[in-house]
């Protein structure tokens, strides 16, 4: 899709750059951050607010309004938070350098009640403080929610910082890049923060309405986002269309996209007004994801990275990652973490609730009907929801998949484990300079080999990993040379029947990131409290040969692979 123009009629104005300064400057002065409002409202009606209750944080305004002299932080909170109306001499008051005709000449209030009643005005859209450890505190312009508008949400509706956007954000592995490409922006928050570790950023869109909304954010923000806003296009292009259309030829370090994954029956009568954009790719089933997978590594530069979210079916009978395998193309690593999976029962009832759309009760019984017509066609059992990503392999490595299922809370931010799990296991499919020793077998169900050799993991704890529904790279490394330390946030946990002379279950934990759960057998526990960076993995696994008496030749090899599995899986980690 070709040129389109910056200011869009029904989105927040770009064409007053001195009143988004002195909007910037008003709402500084108002201490209207994050930090601020918590404060202001207390931390419970906070969190009530972020739980989408705005009850508590009403109440505490209207106390605010009828004291002598209120905050005039009040004025914000109640219009952009709780989508309340206030009168125009309140508005000056809060904004005395934009005032309220600014703020109206930049669409972000509107007159409330015609032809022109009388002095009140209401929001126009949602504009919310946010906080990131980056780029500290903005401000981020989006379409008012549900919450704080009637009806059901318009079909072009611009979401704002939601949920997914934040999974995103802290899952992303953020290393300095020259290029990064943001693909459905939205509101422009996964934009934001590449703008921290890149010198570039793309951020498309199918909506002009979401690119109006991202270009306002970046202008109101340029200061703390580093970007001089007489030259966006220095560090920011907004280019509107499908997909990949509008980055056609093009090739990233780094693509990030929380793209509209939501899977919605479609119908022969449909035109593209009538689908949520903001979650509806307006394609049939997981099209959508299936898509990006198999299209996205055409956009990487050699060793370049992409990082999504998204839904997929998993029809009965079938494991949830074959459908997902079958889709990536050639010369692709991907690491793909299943989240959470829900029934076709329990999906539609998320995404009719999601757009208000259980408002309308007949049209809510049709949808659902719709919903559960739509998965039964395809004997769909299950839709699974989780983090993709993805690599073009770099130098012509052997490609490598790994899927995982971890439903338990993890650690966010993830994104530095996801990367330095990454890196442990690139070192571990390294060849290492040295001796040819035996090498750790890691290779699990998938296209480089048998499934791994490994103890029973079936413990007692449900977060206990499987090893055979993950697949690792292709082993390079020999860990009898290498020195090996146990990681700082692991600890050992003992289980005992009373009376036994020995512990039934031995289990190792993370406390950071991935929050795994490992079984351990007692000669592999045994490896692991000598890995104190004294002795190599091959010495501490040869003394525990001799102390155990076994001799057998597959001792050795077979508990060197099983360390190398707590090295990629973050138990273990290269000493210095
Ligand atoms: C779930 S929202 C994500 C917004 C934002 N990036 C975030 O993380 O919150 C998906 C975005 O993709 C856009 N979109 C929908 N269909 C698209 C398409 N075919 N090509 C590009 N963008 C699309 C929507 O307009 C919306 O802004």
């Amino acid at each position: 899709m070709g040129g389109f123009d910056a200011d869009v009629a029904d989105a927040p104005s770009v064409l007053h750059p001195g009143l988004l300064e002195s909007l910037a400057a008003d709402l500084a002065a108002l201490n209207y951050t994050v930090g601020g409002v918590a404060d202001f409202v207390g931390q419970e009606a906070y969190a009530a607010l972020n739980r989408d209750q705005l009850v508590p944080v009403l109440l505490v305004c209207e106390e605010e309004l009828r004291a002598a002299a209120p905050s005039p932080l009040v004025v914000p909170i109640l219009l952009w938070l709780v989508g309340g109306t206030l009168t125009q001499d309140q508005l000056d008051l809060a904004f005395p350098i934009t005032g309220a005709d600014g703020l109206q000449a930049l669409r972000l209030i509107d007159p409330v009640g015609a032809p022109v009643p009388d002095t009140l005005r209401r929001a126009a859209v949602e504009l919310r403080p946010y906080s990131s450890d980056a780029d500290g505190d903005l401000w981020v312009a989006s379409d008012l929610g549900a919450l704080q508008r009637p009806g059901v949400l318009r079909h072009d509706h611009v979401l704002g910082i939601g949920g997914a956007s934040l999974t995103l954000a802290q899952i992303t592995v953020r290393p300095r890049v020259r290029t990064a490409l943001d693909l459905g922006t939205g509101c422009g928050i996964q934009t934001f923060h590449l703008l921290s570790h890149a010198e570039h950023v793309t951020a498309t869109d199918i909506s002009p309405r979401a690119l109006a909304f991202t270009r306002f954010n970046l202008l109101l923000n340029a200061g703390p986002l580093g970007i001089d806003p007489g030259a966006l296009d220095a560090r920011v292009s907004l280019r509107l269309g499908s997909l990949l259309e509008p980055v056609a030829g093009q090739r990233f370090d780094l693509v990030v996209s929380n793209p509209p994954f939501v899977i919605t029956p479609r119908s022969t009568e449909e035109s593209p007004e009538d689908q949520f954009t903001y979650r509806d790719g307006g394609l049939p089933g997981d099209d959508i994801v299936s898509g990006l997978l198999a299209s996205l590594p055409g956009v990487l530069a050699e060793g370049g990275t992409a990082q999504l979210l998204g839904n997929w079916e998993i029809p009965a009978g079938r494991e949830w990652d074959e459908r997902l395998r079958e889709w990536l193309p050639e010369g692709t690593d991907a690491w793909i973490i299943q989240r959470e999976v829900q029934s076709p029962l329990q999906y539609a009832e998320t995404w009719l609730r999601d757009a208000a759309e259980n408002r309308d009760r007949a049209a809510y019984f049709k949808r659902y009907a719709d919903y559960l017509g739509d998965f039964a066609s395809r004997a769909v059992d299950s839709v699974g929801f989780g983090y993709i990503w993805l690599r073009r392999t770099p130098g012509g490595a052997p490609a490598w998949v790994r899927c995982e299922e971890i439903t338990h809370e993890v650690e966010q931010p993830l994104g530095p484990h996801l990367g330095a799990a990454v890196e442990r296991g690139d070192w571990l499919a390294s060849a290492a300079p040295g001796g040819a020793g035996t090498q750790p077998d890691l290779t699990g169900r998938d296209e480089n080999g048998p499934d791994l050799t490994a103890p029973d993991l079936t413990g007692p704890d449900q977060n206990v990993a499987n090893p055979n529904r993950t697949n690792q790279q292709a082993p390079g490394r020999d860990l009898n040379w290498e020195y090996l330390l146990v990681a700082g946030d692991v600890t050992e946990e003992r289980h005992q029947r009373p009376g036994a002379e020995h512990p039934g279950v031995i289990l190792l934990r993370q406390g950071a990131g991935l929050r795994r759960t490992t079984l351990l057998s007692t000669e592999l526990a045994g490896f692991v409290s000598a890995c104190d960076g004294d002795l190599t993995a091959g010495q501490i696994a040869g003394a525990l040969a001799v102390l155990l008496g076994e001799d057998g030749p597959d001792f050795v090899p077979d508990l060197l692979a099983m360390a190398g599995r707590l090295v990629l899986e973050g138990f273990l980690i290269p000493a210095p």
